[in-house]
């Protein structure tokens, strides 16, 4: 199902930037098994709303981002389409839902096929990480502007990092291999910014075991360029995320005045 939810983005509006037009996809088809049972966690609350909400929130706060494309769940794509249609977005930003597949690059990927020909920009945002600051956004975005083919907002580590030789049984001793340099490591965030035909090319050619986009780009033999991410950007993934998140959410309605 694909469905365009506001009319045709394609005339430029008032008050929107200048410069080349930006797509954020938003891969939201997973089933969080590590999160534990329940709902496909996109689909789970936050402070009373779904995660995807404060994630697709996230990415039409940056002024510049005027299209949205929800992967959802592969049976979850009208559940989808009307929590968006219930919870308002800025008038600048459309928005389309598509279903997933069965791992991330894949639904990734039926997202970049359902993208209409006038966007230049893309950025994949995962669902999992709904309270990245728009800053961060409009960083990643920036960087792209400027020429970059491929982007990753990225924060330095605070634990050292060692490469091991897994073990055949899970909990089994692991012999240590090596220990990277810790100064440069980086973790590495998401939305992740690209220049579109770039994205395209590399969804298209490199097939294989990737954990992010800007990691196919890099198979391309293109250069990834990271700028700084923020801490508040981190991905939900197991039970204390969540308590994490809906502090963070706490602390920021203290800020604001609420
Ligand atoms: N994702 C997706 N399609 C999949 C798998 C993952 O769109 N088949 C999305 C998730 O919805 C999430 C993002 O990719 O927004 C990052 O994946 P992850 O944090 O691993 O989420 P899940 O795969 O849902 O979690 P888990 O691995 O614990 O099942
Ligand atoms: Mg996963």
């Amino acid at each position: 199902m694909s469905d365009v939810s506001r009319p045709s983005p394609t005339e430029a509006r008032p008050g929107s930037p200048a410069g080349p037009r930006t797509a954020v996809v938003i891969p939201a088809a997973g089933r969080g098994v590590r999160l534990g049972p329940g709902a496909p966690k996109a689909l789970r609350a936050l402070n009373g709303t779904p995660m995807l909400i404060h994630a697709v929130r996230a990415m039409a706060a940056s002024r510049a981002v005027s299209l949205v494309v929800v992967v959802a769940p592969p049976d979850g794509a009208a559940e989808v389409k009307s929590l968006l249609d219930a919870h308002a977005l800025p008038e600048r930003t459309d928005f389309l839902v598509v279903p997933g597949g069965e791992s991330r690059q894949e639904s990734v990927k039926l997202g970049l096929d359902a993208l209409p020909p006038d966007y230049d920009i893309v950025l994949v945002h995962d669902a999992a990480r709904p309270l990245v600051p728009v800053d961060t956004v409009d960083a990643v975005i920036e960087a792209v502007r400027d020429g970059a083919s491929a982007v990753v907002p990225a924060l330095p580590l605070a634990d050292t990092v060692k490469e091991v030789e897994p073990a055949a049984v899970t909990g089994e001793p692991e012999p240590v291999v090596a220990t990277p340099q810790r100064a440069r490591l980086r973790a590495v965030q998401t939305p992740q910014g690209f220049d579109r035909a770039t994205l395209m090319r590399a969804h298209e050619t490199v097939t294989g075991d990737v954990t992010d986009d800007a990691g196919m780009v890099e198979r391309l033999g293109l250069t990834v360029v990271a700028v700084p991410g923020h801490e508040e950007a981190f991905k939900v993934t197991r039970p204390l995320d969540l308590v994490l998140a809906e502090a963070v959410l706490a602390r920021r309605r203290l800020n604001d005045g609420f």
